[in-house]
């Protein structure tokens, strides 16, 4: 495929903005396909968010790297497409640096990305930017690996290892993953190799990241691996939690798999690149959409969008090892109006609807508080006028959440994947729970106790759900509810 890059560039245009499904607090492109988050690294106060994008069309193909600018992670520049596909193949995932030190002779601070070639075989190519992400060269000896002979060998992640002074890149190769070094981003040699067999049936991995995090003063590894044996089914993200010694990844003991997200809608996230020091967060993107049904949801104009931008953090489960907890970024604050509170009293075996004091809105929160809790089954309802209903339902006996879609709205564009009943571990004791639901046109993200698990879930409602119900028909409940809406980001 060849793609001349002045037509598909994007000039502004029409654009179905109007789409009921439009998230209004998501990155989605203005128009045409998105899948997997890209590139992500930040530089000079502008965060930078590439992506797999089909600059022809609403299905996956013609892959290609599409390109938004922010300053604040929430509200989104898109700019013209910055990778077209070549004769080494379309431009499928992977990340981006800022060399500092011009390790690699491209220039103080450039912008270097390293994505994968697939053409005939699959490998690894790097192209950089001298002007701050606005426009790219493609190194002129690509590929810089060559594939030893593998069906799958992609998605290069790069990060600089201060210790060993050298790049470091995790790249999915089956279902392991390989560890690459490099002084100049250009000539990689082979570290390591970490796999790990959890007894299932193997899934394909992609889309690695390895990074540090802090615990109790000490530093961690995190490695997160997105793979196509998803909890609830399709694809997600797993991750685990180790050390790193330059060489080689070692996972701590834990009852993996463990899951960056329980839901059906995240994948093949990972973090950004060159976060300033002082503030030390691991921020992470991922695609809201799972390969189940990713090229038939029913949106007009584009398909496809990014989640609420998060922060990872670990925290330690009682069973000693670790958790990776993820939070919305505090810049959700930027959009977000005050905290009204609808609702606080004891619900006894009944269904209670509760005013959400709300008509409409872009997109809102919901923060829940259970406490004193009798009823060990505590069901919260979202719904509109239209019948279509989530259902977010305790199981606190047993420490589970699910995730109700089967009534949610527009189900039938795949039934045999879409509607479901999801599972996730609630993670912490009886009587005290917490929830944070971000609802927006088209999807829903759970949060439960400051993010120590989550679900993110797309729906498609005929509007925006706008009643709530909170049911206990097994006890009381003591409950505690406020609700906050968000400005459009567009
Ligand atoms: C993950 C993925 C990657 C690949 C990209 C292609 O969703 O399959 O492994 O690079 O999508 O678009």
């Amino acid at each position: 495929l060849s793609c001349d890059t002045d037509e598909f560039d994007y000039q502004g245009g029409k654009t179905d903005f109007e789409d009921v499904y439009r998230p209004q607090i998501h990155f989605s492109p203005q128009k045409n396909w998105i899948n997997d988050p890209n590139g992500m690294v930040y530089l000079d106060g502008e965060y930078h968010l590439f992506y797999q994008y089909n600059p022809l069309g609403t299905v996956w193909g013609n892959m290609s790297w599409g390109h938004a600018i922010s300053k604040d992670l929430l509200k989104w520049e898109q700019q013209a497409v910055k990778l077209y596909p070549d004769e080494l193949g379309a431009i499928f995932s992977g990340s981006a640096v800022i060399d500092k030190n011009n390790t690699a002779g491209f220039g103080e601070n450039a912008m270097v990305a390293i994505y994968t070639s697939s053409g005939q075989k699959q490998t690894q190519s790097i192209a950089y930017s001298t002007d701050k992400g606005r426009t790219f060269t493609k190194y002129s000896e690509n590929p810089v690996i060559e594939n030893p002979g593998m069906a799958d060998f992609r998605d290069p992640k790069v990060f600089w290892h201060e210790a060993t002074n050298k790049w470091v890149m995790s790249l999915s190769t089956h279902h392991t993953i390989t560890f690459y070094g490099s002084a100049n981003l250009i000539d990689w040699e082979y570290l390591s190799e970490f796999r790990y067999y959890d007894g299932g049936p193997y899934g394909i991995w992609e889309c690695p990241d390895l990074f540090p995090l802090e615990f109790n003063g000490e530093k961690k590894w995190v490695l997160l691996v997105s793979t196509t044996n998803a909890p609830n089914g399709g694809t997600a993200t797993q991750y685990f939690v180790g050390s790193f010694d330059g060489l080689s990844f070692k996972a701590d003991p834990a009852p993996y798999p463990l899951w960056l997200d329980y839901g059906r809608d995240n994948y093949a996230g990972v973090t950004w690149s060159n976060i300033p020091d002082t503030d030390g967060r691991a921020i992470f993107i991922g695609w809201m959409s799972n390969w189940n049904y990713a090229n038939q949801t029913p949106t007009s104009g584009f398909r496809g969008a990014m989640t609420l931008p998060r922060s990872l953090s670990l925290v330690q489960h009682s069973d000693n090892y670790l958790l990776l907890g993820s939070e919305v970024v505090s810049e959700i604050e930027s959009i977000a109006s005050d905290w009204n509170s609808v609702f606080t009293g004891t619900i006894v075996n009944e269904s209670k609807t509760v005013e959400m004091g709300i008509t409409a809105p872009p997109a809102y929160e919901l923060e829940i508080e259970f406490s004193d809790v009798q009823d060990t089954n505590p069901v919260l309802e979202l719904s509109n006028v239209h019948g279509d209903i989530v259902k977010i339902e305790l199981d606190l006996l047993n420490g589970q959440l699910y995730f109700d879609r089967r009534n949610s709205g527009h189900v039938s564009f795949n039934f045999a994947h879409f509607p479901g009943r999801f599972s996730s571990p609630v993670h912490s004791g009886l009587d005290k729970i917490k929830l944070n639901v971000f609802v927006d046109q088209s999807s829903v993200e759970v949060f439960i106790n400051e993010g120590l698990s989550c679900q993110t879930n797309l729906v498609f409602p005929k509007e925006i759900y706008d009643q709530m119900n909170i049911v206990s028909d097994n006890g009381s409940l003591d409950v505690n509810i406020g609700v906050r809406v968000f400005n459009s980001i567009w």
